[in-house]
């Protein structure tokens, strides 16, 4: 009886001189912790000051409808050319700009599907690039039909064009930042000479 006493005693002593070491541990780790998110946080504080990141832009430039065949069948047939801007206003960073693709279409129907391989654009620039769409003659259905009788007789025509660009910078410290660009553009133009009616459209969020 006394003998195992004795032992749990040892036992409890031992266990007690070893918890000492190890919750002294834990507070050097935590300070150690609580230092690099300090640093850290100073760190991209910095970087954003002295870089000020942002983010590349896609935008439509310029567009023109070449020629837009209309049949009484409800056959439509188009050519188009859409000029894309890809700004960088990063200056001192190269943005890349990877899984670009676009979809132009009318009242809901597909026209065309663009993509691009991926870019870069150098610091502080932009580059434009020219989509060069033709169509086959593509069937409408009555509702479409109307809408462009709608179109020829306000002599105005809208297509949508919205598509997706991701976007990688290097930013000094924060490492490399990816970004999705958005695009979802009405492009307007007048049917009697296919001058694109321009609006402002971006993928800046504001
Ligand atoms: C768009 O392109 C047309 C013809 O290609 C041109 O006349 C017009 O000036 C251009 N508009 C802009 C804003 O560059
Ligand atoms: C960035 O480009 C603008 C005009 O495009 C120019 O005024 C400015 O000096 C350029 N900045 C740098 C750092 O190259
Ligand atoms: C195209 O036609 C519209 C009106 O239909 C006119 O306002 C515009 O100036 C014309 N553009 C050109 C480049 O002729």
């Amino acid at each position: 009886m006394n003998r195992l006493r004795k032992f749990f005693h040892n036992d409890e002593l031992v266990y007690a001189t070893r918890t000492h070491p190890f919750i002294w541990c834990l507070a050097i780790i935590c300070t150690l912790i609580c230092i690099a998110v300090i640093i850290t946080g100073i760190a991209v504080f910095i970087g954003y000051a002295v870089i000020h990141p942002r983010i590349p832009i896609l935008s439509v430039a310029n567009a023109t409808l070449g020629t837009m065949r209309y049949s009484q069948a409800g056959l439509l047939e188009t050519q188009m050319t859409i000029i894309i801007r890809a700004e960088n206003d990063n200056r001192k960073a190269h943005a890349s700009f990877s899984d670009t693709a676009f979809i132009l279409s009318f009242q809901g129907l597909v026209i065309a599907k663009l993509v691009a391989d991926p870019f870069d654009v150098k610091k502080n620039s932009s580059i434009y690039f020219n989509y060069e769409v033709t169509s086959d003659e593509i069937p409408l259905d009555s509702a479409r039909m109307h809408q462009v009788d709608l179109s020829l007789k306000k002599k105005v025509i809208t297509f949508d064009f919205k598509g997706n660009s991701r976007t990688q910078w290097r930013v000094w410290l924060l490492g490399s930042v990816k970004f999705w660009c958005h695009l979802d553009c009405q492009l307007r133009f007048h049917t009697s000479n296919g001058t694109y009616i321009s609006s402002s459209c971006s993928s800046k969020s504001n």
